[in-house]
């Protein structure tokens, strides 16, 4: 199988798991020629429409703390930089923006921080057990990095629901490029079976345009997402920091990402799929782009608007200044452009 529409209409039959990773990376070769992203946008947005309708699921992004033992070459946030202002937020801080997004209406609330050591099981499970007692018809999501498989057990029984943990790369060559020796592709992995066997709701993903990323390594990718089928897949442009050492690569393009969330809707038609905060950045409309390409979701911030500039994963990331303190209103009004409805329930995964 070899002819670009042709394996556009298996993806779109439901027999995309028919395509070989060769068969993938020469596609994904031939897309780059251009003309085909509208008519995948389109299949994309067939697939979706019939589990998901027109619907766009708004998560509350309470970004927690950006102190990180770990030292990924891509992430601004890194441990070896040293001109990143460091903060974390107290749980009573952390209560407070969910409540706060609870009255703005949101209806799942996503702890992410990088892997900062204080936040021991001890300290996370009053917290989600606090959000979820006041609002019980909320998910908890936490995307906290790799932890050991009793400490998402007991997160999980104080009440998460779900957990991103991106793979970022399927290629463990490629993991390994991206990452310092201390870090392992096969405890990532690892990680997220425990997560799903834990009974998580599951999201992995990776960044595109990483660097040292080819359409092969993306092929490992999109085999590791259709056979692993997450519950949520977040797939973002790359976009240097410029105090890490990837500063000088450059950014993913808005095509390709676009192009590859079309891809894994076609591979993946359930999945909760966001148009990130990443893409947003590097395009004017770029979430907007997400969306029409067959995302579902997009992440608004909750953080504290005085905190929000620190937790800068790369550079000239948008909803970080004054203005930003409304995110939710701005979304909606972007997604509604889109022929999008933004539904403020959990927005479980149907499968
Ligand atoms: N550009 C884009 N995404 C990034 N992430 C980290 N650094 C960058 C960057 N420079 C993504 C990683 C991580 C998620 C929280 O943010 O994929 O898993
Ligand atoms: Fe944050 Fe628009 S979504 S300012």
């Amino acid at each position: 199988m070899n002819d670009v529409s042709e394996i556009i209409e298996a993806l779109y039959r439901g027999d995309g798991g028919a395509l070989s990773a060769d068969d993938i990376a020469s596609f994904l070769d031939e897309c780059e020629s251009g003309g085909y992203d509208e008519v995948l946008a389109e299949r994309a947005r067939n697939v979706r429409e019939p589990i998901y309708g027109n619907r766009v699921f708004v998560r509350g992004l309470i970004e927690i703390s950006n102190i990180c033992k770990n030292d990924c070459l891509y992430c601004g946030i890194r441990r070896s930089n040293r001109n990143c202002i460091r903060y974390r937020l107290d749980e009573d801080t952390i209560i407070l923006c969910a409540d706060e997004g609870y009255e703005l209406g949101f209806r799942t609330f996503v702890l992410q921080g990088g892997e900062d050591a204080y936040y021991t099981d001890d300290v996370m499970c009053p917290i989600i057990s606090r959000i979820k007692s006041s609002h019980p018809d909320c998910a908890v999501t936490l995307s906290l990095g790799e932890r050991s498989r009793d400490s998402y057990r007991r997160m999980r029984e104080a009440g998460a629901d779900r957990y991103l943990l991106r793979h970022e790369t399927a290629n463990p060559d490629h993991y390994a490029q991206l990452h310092p020796a201390s870090m392992s592709y096969e405890n990532r992995i690892q990680c997220l079976y425990t997560l799903r066997e834990l009974g998580y709701q599951v999201g992995c993903g990776f960044m595109v345009g990483s660097p040292y990323q080819t359409n092969r390594r993306i092929a490992n990718d999109l085999c590791f997402i259709r056979d692993f089928y997450p519950d949520m897949c977040g797939v973002g442009p790359f976009v240097p920091h410029h105090e890490t050492p990837f500063a000088s690569f450059p950014s993913g393009t808005v095509e390709k990402t676009c192009r590859l969330l079309s891809i894994i809707r076609l591979l993946c038609p359930h999945v909760l799929l966001p148009a990130t905060t990443a893409l947003g950045t590097i395009h004017p409309r770029g979430r907007e782009m997400g969306i029409l390409a067959g995302a579902n979701v997009v992440m608004p911030n909750l953080s504290p608007v005085g905190v929000r500039k620190q937790y800068e994963l790369y550079d000239n990331k948008i909803c970080t200044g004054e203005e930003s303190a409304q995110c939710r209103d701005c979304l909606e009004l972007r997604i509604r452009s889109v022929g999008g409805e933004i539904v403020t329930d959990r927005g479980d995964v149907k499968k």
